[in-house]
């Protein structure tokens, strides 16, 4: 690994960091500001999409950029430092902050950089010491480029909305706050305040400024400024020729001589606001160097809380800290969405569908008392005809889509389901699926077949024919989300890919595309529904539904052949025609009846596939059909074609058979482990580009969806193996994403990226659905700590691989208030899976049962005690 870990919380190091293109994201709790730094202190500081402070940075900006950079310049008699230059650093980071030292000649810095928790500001701090026997003098600036407006101005009137910059300059800074918000569709009158505010040790102002670049700049530019090259007076006060200029925070700190040793500090603050009473409030917390020394503290300190929440404890260093950096990434996958960081150069904050889903995912084990209200929220987003607004504001409000573009995802509706699942398990809350909320409406009909031109209803909710808001249980809305998908099928009897699936990559087949891959998942959220059910029927024997769904409860009155795909299309497609308007009656129907219609609608999914789909030459199975109606996968002119998701798909739905199960992981590891990597690609090398399924397959081979090794998929690979009782095969693949993140080819700090090329370097740092798929796997099937109906099932699938030589690992977590101890003991190596010998609930020794080792809740909730330890020896 390019990285060193200094302690047990998370703090590396990395020497000579310039090396790498790398970003460390820094945020408060909230993502009240979010900001991206790298080694060159490059990278922007924004609250959203329409308000960046510095100028938007992806990727390439960052090593290539000089105007998206905080620089700090120091001028000796006939010598210029400029601080984002490398010069022997080291960069230490931890939980959120950045620190890069550095040496010259004649002076030692340091340059953190941190966002503290509880506030939305950025703080730098510099600090310079003399390394010589002689006295020093220096000129200090800093300079930090102001934006002030929007991402999309980059491209799109950028000097226009220049000459809207109306700056203020303070005794301690500068606060650039534009006329108004340029944008053709609608100008608005802007609120916000872009400010930085600057001191130094001894809580005195900046002796001035060069606020514009023209002014910074001179004759000069931003490699040789005339103010710092050349004599520019910095100014106090504005000048008229500031107006509408591009701005900076340029402030010139008073000529200092620092003595044999002697050090300074400097410190900057900056955030964008609408109320002047919150920039002054930050300022009054932060104006000194100990409050911002505190202040950095208390961030550190409320981070690690933060994390410990749950907290696993494997005995090695590298993989305890690392996993620290993983727990870390769900959160902030949370407060930056999929956009806001250099790679992540698209979208416009929010989070996608599947994004929202998996965050639950990890909420359930941190912080599970939330997601209960949250959950509810979210399935708010669905429509009545099964799919889904795709993205949701950070307030929880839906869009239908993010580019305003009519399409629909035919994966969307699994991941609710997976997520729904889990929290039932782990509380058991059965009232949930009763409760009732209302279903999202917007312009797109008929899973975005149909546009109602005009529409007006600003509050995106159905109703129904007498104009009241339609409400029905959290269960109405499962039934329709897999209902309807059932019948949605294309020519060869499965499930339309529509506009895609989980890969976003497989997107040019909207009218012939089939989705095998996720006709598995729909087929397994069937059967598992009805296990859902058959437990909600010791409460309730009837539930009520919405009329037209009797359409799609089809065995209740008249049956569809399910073999006959025409005749499934026709019944969805007079369920879509009715519920253009819906009458808002309600039927009973008899929780009974209802699982027999979805039992028979899984099996027969089921058979289909697992027959039909089989590609027993090849020993995998297919998972697609392109847009001329072909089937995607297999070998064609000699070249095999195969995607992991159709295998992860088809083992973990549980409906691939256990020969099956067999056969395709030796295909796996046949065509898509790398030869020279441990890691699994997505898909092998189709050869050519793919215009009848997808853009993914245009991208370079062994990037992003075509072939990269994509950790979403390979920890679902992992999870899919381990469910299957192949314990040895999962661990071999959580184990790769491990060994490809630390390989110092993967060139990044400790987490998981989005994926690996193939140079094995990680790309798209952070914000990863992965993250909160490796600890869940990591919790339910290595640790093997599942909830089953509120009570805990005790099914590690530990190896000896998984101590590091040691003999014990130790996993803590909440549980109903109080905390969870859970230790695993092992004695000497093996060669299979240890079982378990004995476990002790305290003191007290836990019998097997027919399950396993189950542990009721009940019996955790008699215990009187904050701190609940379990102890598991194996054998
Ligand atoms: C990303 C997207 C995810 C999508 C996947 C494959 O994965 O966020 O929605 O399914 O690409 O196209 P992630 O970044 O979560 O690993």
């Amino acid at each position: 690994m390019i990285y060193k870990f200094i302690d047990d919380k998370g703090t590396f190091v990395v020497e000579n960091p310039h090396r790498y293109n790398l970003y460390l994201p820094l945020t408060n709790q909230d993502g009240g500001l979010l900001s991206a730094i790298s080694p060159h202190l490059a990278g922007d500081i924004k609250l959203d999409n329409d308000h960046f402070l510095t100028p938007p940075a992806s990727i390439e900006d960052l090593r290539s950029n000089l105007l998206c950079r905080r620089d700090f310049f120091i001028r000796l008699d006939r010598e210029t430092i400029r601080l984002s230059y490398p010069s022997k650093d080291i960069l230490e980071a931890g939980f959120l902050y950045q620190k890069i030292t550095k040496e010259t000649k004649r002076i030692s810095i340091e340059i953190l950089n941190f966002v503290p928790y509880n506030l939305a500001v950025e703080v730098m701090r510099v600090s310079l010491r003399n390394r010589t026997k002689k006295r020093l003098k220096i000129i200090p600036t800093s300079f930090i480029p102001l934006y002030g407006r929007s991402e999309k101005n980059l491209r799109d009137h950028r000097h226009v909305s220049s000459l809207l910059n109306r700056i203020q300059l303070d005794k301690y800074g500068i606060y650039l706050k534009p006329t108004m918000v340029f944008d053709e569709k609608g100008h608005k009158i802007n609120e916000s305040t872009y400010f930085v505010l600057g001191f130094e040790d001894t809580a005195r102002p900046p002796e001035g400024q060069f606020p514009t670049l023209d002014y910074f700049y001179g004759q000069g530019d931003l490699v040789n400024p005339d103010a710092i090259e050349k004599d520019t007076k910095p100014v106090n006060k504005k000048i008229p020729e500031f107006d509408g200029k591009e701005a900076c925070a340029a402030f010139r700190f008073g000529a200092r001589t620092l003595k044999k040793n002697e050090s300074i500090e400097y410190f900057l603050i900056m955030g964008v606001t609408k109320s002047r009473d919150e920039i002054e409030k930050a300022f009054r917390k932060l104006n000194s160097p100990k409050k911002i020394e505190k202040s950095f503290q208390e961030t550190k300190k409320n981070w690690l809380n933060y994390l410990s929440q749950v907290n696993f404890n494997f005995q090695d260093k590298n993989f305890n800290n690392w996993l620290l950096w993983v727990k870390l990434q769900p959160l902030l996958r949370k407060l930056f969405g999929c956009s806001f960081l250099p790679h992540f150069d698209y979208g416009k904050g929010g989070r996608g569908w599947r994004d929202l889903w998996q965050d639950v995912l990890t909420l359930l084990i941190t912080e599970p008392h939330k997601a209960r209200a949250l959950i509810l929220n979210n399935f708010k987003g669905v429509r009545i005809d099964g799919s889904n607004a795709t993205v949701i504001t950070k307030d929880g409000a839906f869009i239908s889509d993010r580019n305003r573009i009519s399409r629909v995802w035919m994966d969307h509706a699994i991941w609710p389901y997976l997520t729904l699942r889990f929290y039932l398990n782990k509380t058991a809350d059965l009232n949930i699926l009763l409760e009732e909320i209302p279903y999202f409406r917007d312009q797109q009909f008929k899973r975005a077949q149909e546009i109602e031109l005009g529409f007006q209803q600003k509050d995106f909710v159905l109703r129904q024919k007498n104009n009241k808001i339609y409400q029905a249980s959290l269960l109405e809305h499962l039934l329709i989300q897999h209902l309807v998908e059932f019948f949605n099928v294309g020519k060869h009897n499965i499930i339309r890919l529509e506009n895609a699936d989980w890969n976003d990559g497989l997107d040019m087949a909207a009218s012939e595309g089939e989705s095998v891959a996720f006709s598995f998942m729909y087929a397994h959220n069937l059967k598992d529904l009805t296990l859902v059910l058959a437990k909600l029927k010791e409460k309730r024997k009837n539930i009520t539904l919405l009329k037209e769904l009797s359409l799609l409860l089809d065995t209740l009155g008249s049956p569809v052949a399910y073999s006959d795909y025409r005749a499934k299309q026709r019944r969805l497609a007079q369920y879509l025609e009715r519920t253009n308007k819906i009458s808002g009656q309600k039927i009973n129907i008899k929780v009974d009846s209802l699982i027999a219609d979805l039992e028979k609608k899984s099996q027969h999914l089921s058979e289909w596939l697992k027959e039909k789909e089989w590609l027993a030459q090849d020993g995998f199975f297919n998972g697609y059909y392109d847009n001329q109606v072909r089937r995607a996968e297999g070998r064609l002119k000699g070249k095999v074609r195969m995607i992991l998701t159709s295998q992860v798909c088809a083992m973990m739905s549980q409906i691939a058979t256990d020969e099956q199960v067999r056969k395709t992981w030796g295909s796996i590891k046949r065509y898509l482990q790398d030869k020279n990597f441990p890691g699994f690609h997505l898909n092998t090398d189709f050869g050519s580009l793919y215009p009848a399924l997808g853009r993914g397959f245009s991208f370079s081979y062994g990037d992003k969806e075509n072939g990269a090794f994509f950790n979403h998929m390979s920890v679902m690979l992992a999870y899919a193996l381990y469910k299957r009782d192949l314990s040895k095969e999962g661990f071999m693949v959580m184990d790769s994403i491990y060994k490809m993140a630390t390989n110092s080819q993967a060139q990044i700090y400790p987490m998981i990226p989005e994926y690996f090329n193939a140079q094995g370097k990680g790309l798209y740092h952070y914000l990863t659905g992965s993250a909160s798929w490796y600890i869940y796997t990591l919790l339910q099937e290595v640790l093997g700590l599942r909830f089953i109906w509120g009570d805990i099932l005790l099914k590690p699938r530990l190896l000896s691989e998984n101590f590091f030589h040691h003999h014990k690992i130790e996993a803590r977590f909440p549980w109903q208030g109080k905390c969870l101890k859970v230790a695993f003991f092992r004695s000497a190596d093996k060669k299979k899976p240890y079982e378990i010998k004995e476990i002790f609930l305290e003191q007290r020794k836990i019998l097997s049962c027919a399950y396993g080792h189950l542990i009721k809740s009940s019996l955790l909730k008699s215990i009187n005690k904050k701190e609940i330890t379990i102890k598991i020896y194996l054998k």
